[in-house]
């Protein structure tokens, strides 16, 4: 099945001149979702693409994303494209083939997240190469794609801004031990980029808003008993979104109800 998808993509991007952008459906809304290969980014292009979105499913390595290319085959209207957010002149290159497309909603969902052996080292074990690259995915990486996708995202009806965050980057409710030291500050900045963009894009009608997915067993092989599906957690934060209004703009809020979760 990977085999043949990868060759009938490969086709079709050659007919097309290297873009997909001919399914996308005209009277249907779009969502662009980076991290789509696996966990919760995959289980938000399944449960928008069932909803009849047009769905821009970015992946670093779209060739290897065999579960994404599985979900591509049976929807029209998914999409999908490479796009590694700490490549900028990448980002860049899509956002101008994309320049007539209203994106309805950006979801900004790509991580580097820590891994469970790793998650509890101490101070001297931080590793600086990974807190570097955690900066560079999780917070700026989520800035560039806001910044080049805003003018697609003010041209759409919804006008929305998600960015997948963690109570890991909250000064309140992350846990009060010496533990992911380069998550939760990367993630802590995202909070702060997102909160800092809300002032400019409340001029333009955009609701920025920050989401905390709960905790989500994502990880293969292992299954958190205090864990939630990604099933679960996708479709209550797509209640969330459901709901956004203006007076949203610029909060973290829970995937459970949607309540709002302090710095
Ligand atoms: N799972 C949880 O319990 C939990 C809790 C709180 C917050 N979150 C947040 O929710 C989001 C999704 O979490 P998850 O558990 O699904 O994460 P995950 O399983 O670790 O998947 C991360 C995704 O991000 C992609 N990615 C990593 N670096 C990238 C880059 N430079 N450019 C583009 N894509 C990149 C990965 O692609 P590759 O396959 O190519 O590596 C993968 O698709 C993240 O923002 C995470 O911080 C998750």
């Amino acid at each position: 099945m990977g085999k043949l998808f990868r060759i009938a993509t490969l086709i079709t991007l050659l007919l097309t001149g290297g873009s997909l952008q001919a399914a996308l459906d005209a009277g249907a809304p779009t969502v662009l979702i980076t991290g789509s290969n696996r966990g919760i980014g995959l289980e938000f292009v399944r449960q928008f693409a069932e909803r009849g979105w047009n769905v821009i499913a970015t992946a670093r390595k779209p060739d290897q994303a065999e579960d994404l290319q599985a979900l591509a085959a049976q929807h029209d209207t998914i999409v999908i494209e490479q796009l590694d957010v700490t490549d900028h002149p990448q980002m860049e290159a899509l956002a101008e083939r994309y320049a007539d497309q209203p994106i309805d909603i950006l979801l900004s969902n790509a991580a580097l997240t820590p891994r469970y052996k790793s998650a509890f080292k101490r101070v001297d074990g931080v590793d600086f190469d990974t807190a570097r690259q955690s900066f560079e995915i999780n917070a700026l990486g989520a800035l560039k794609l806001a910044q080049v996708f805003m003018p697609h995202v003010a041209a759409s009806e919804q006008k929305k801004i998600i960015v997948l965050t963690s109570k890991g980057g909250s000064f309140e409710m992350s846990p009060k031990l010496p533990m992911m030291y380069s998550y939760r500050a990367s993630k802590a900045a995202l909070n702060m980029f997102m909160y800092t963009l809300s002032f400019e894009t409340a001029k333009k009608e955009i609701t920025v808003t920050m989401l905390s997915p709960g905790m989500v067993n994502t990880t293969p092989g292992f299954n958190n008993p205090q864990g939630i599906s990604p099933e679960e957690s996708v479709s209550k934060m797509l209640t969330v979104v459901d709901g956004l209004t203006l007076e949203n703009n610029g909060q973290f809020l829970n995937y459970e109800s949607g309540e709002v979760v302090p710095w």
